[in-house]
């Protein structure tokens, strides 16, 4: 397909080498990753310079006015027509989990970088071969990483780097919830979302894939077994119609399908270190729209994130007097917090769509050093791990399920 007008350079021309991107998949993710792209280079001083080179997706008509809209040079049809291409250095794979292994491979078979979204795939197997392709490309100077994007919020940053320093000393809990309701309505239709081939798991795979990653993340240590319960409160649902896509499909006249993944999964878990953990990933908590807390709790204090308040910080020092210790509020838009000397003045928030302008703007850094970025493809697949312990699990009833290394 044609190239309709000059790629949005997502930086000013500086004479920086260009970076080439090309996305496969151009709806939620495809939106909030364009968004990430076409932004990072205005804001923050980058040794590369991406550019918007091609999207992909199959339907020609609407990959090509989601090209036109979100500054896309090109559009293609075929995948492998868009890693084949000369101008395109970094492939952002934006699909289901049913295709990530595929692009993902031949992406890094082809010399190209790769960003790959979240769950890295459907099962531990394609995980497995993912991570050794990464690792095989990574000797040549190619770099792959996975998007969990709510390691990128100012808030978690600083909350890891307060976890390293030592201010919780010896963690005991850690507790997580990722809640939302857009399966309550039991007309909802059945979307790829629904469905074990495209998706892999419901809720666990989804919501659960997050905070594995990002407690993990923050305690700064694996998870090393877990206990589980995953449920289908609805197990028959109306078919999509056609072009439905997402969280936002509508249902087709006539016609049901099964559900084949879990609505909701609840596991407890322990680390690595002993410490103890619990997990609760919903899409019927009704009324909860992408609530994601977590708290930890340690030996010298404790942090508590809200993604619904995500330019704050709870942090409990218990090493104060007790007269006056306590929870207090720290407002996360100082320039001296992560990402935020690049942004607005102190208390002038950010929201969710900056998470894919941090993550972009990690990913260029680190190709520019030649150091592999985290979260990487051997990060993913210890997430895909727990999230097999945890199915496991709760097909044995509960028994405590070690994860595999
Ligand atoms: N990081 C986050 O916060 C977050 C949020 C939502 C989804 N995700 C992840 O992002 C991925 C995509 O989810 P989404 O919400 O954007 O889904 P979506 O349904 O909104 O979009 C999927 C896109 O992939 C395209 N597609 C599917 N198969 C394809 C193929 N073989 N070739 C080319 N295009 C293909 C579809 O046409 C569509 O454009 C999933 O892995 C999902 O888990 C991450």
């Amino acid at each position: 397909m044609g190239q309709p007008h000059e790629p949005d350079e997502a930086g000013t021309g500086s004479g920086k080498p260009a970076l080439g991107v090309g996305m496969v998949g151009y709806a939620f993710m495809g939106a909030a990753h364009s968004q990430g792209w076409r932004t990072v280079g205005r804001v923050f001083d980058l040794p590369r310079r991406p550019v918007l080179a091609a999207v992909c997706g199959r339907d020609e008509q609407a990959v090509r006015a989601m090209a036109d809209r979100h500054g896309w040079a090109a559009a293609e049809t075929d995948w492998r027509a868009l890693i084949a291409r000369d101008d395109v250095d970094l492939v952002d794979i934006c699909t289901p989990g049913d295709s990530h292994a595929e692009i993902a491979v031949a992406a890094l078979a082809a010399g190209k970088h790769v960003l790959c979204e979240k769950p890295l795939a459907n099962t531990v197997e394609e995980a497995e071969t993912m991570a050794a392709a990464a690792a095989e490309a990574r000797e040549r100077g190619q770099m792959s990483m996975v998007g969990f994007n709510y390691r990128r919020v100012p808030a978690t940053s600083l909350a890891r780097s307060m976890v390293a320093e030592g201010r919780l000393g010896t963690l005991r809990h850690v507790r997580v919830t990722y809640l939302q309701d857009w399966l309550v309505d039991p007309q909802f239709p059945l979307t790829w979302r629904l469905r074990k081939e495209y998706a892999g798991s419901g809720a666990l795979g989804d919501l659960g894939a997050h905070i594995v990653d990002l407690a993990q993340y923050l305690a700064g240590e694996p998870l090393v077994g877990v206990s589980a319960l995953t449920e289908t409160f609805v197990r028959q649902r109306p078919l999509p119609a056609a072009a439905s896509s997402g969280l936002a499909a509508v249902t087709e006249t006539g016609g049901v399908g099964t559900v084949t993944v879990d609505d909701a999964a609840l596991f407890t878990a322990r680390f690595a270190s002993g410490a103890l953990a619990s997990f609760e990933a919903s899409r019927f908590a009704t009324g909860r729209k992408n609530s994601l807390r977590i708290e930890l709790n340690g030996e010298h204090g404790s942090l508590a994130f809200d993604l619904e308040r995500l330019n704050e910080l709870s942090y409990h020092d218990h090493t104060e007097p007790g007269t006056h210790a306590g929870f207090r509020r720290i407002l996360v838009t100082e320039p001296e917090h992560p990402y935020l000397d690049a942004w607005w003045p102190p208390g002038h928030g950010l929201g969710y769509e900056h998470t894919f302008v941090h993550q972009a703007r990690d990913l260029v850094h680190a190709i520019a050093a030649g150091r592999p970025p985290a979260p990487s493809f051997a990060d993913g697949l210890q997430v895909q791990r727990v999230l097999a312990a945890v199915e496991e699990s709760a097909e044995k009833n509960s028994v405590y399920t070690p994860i595999a290394v």
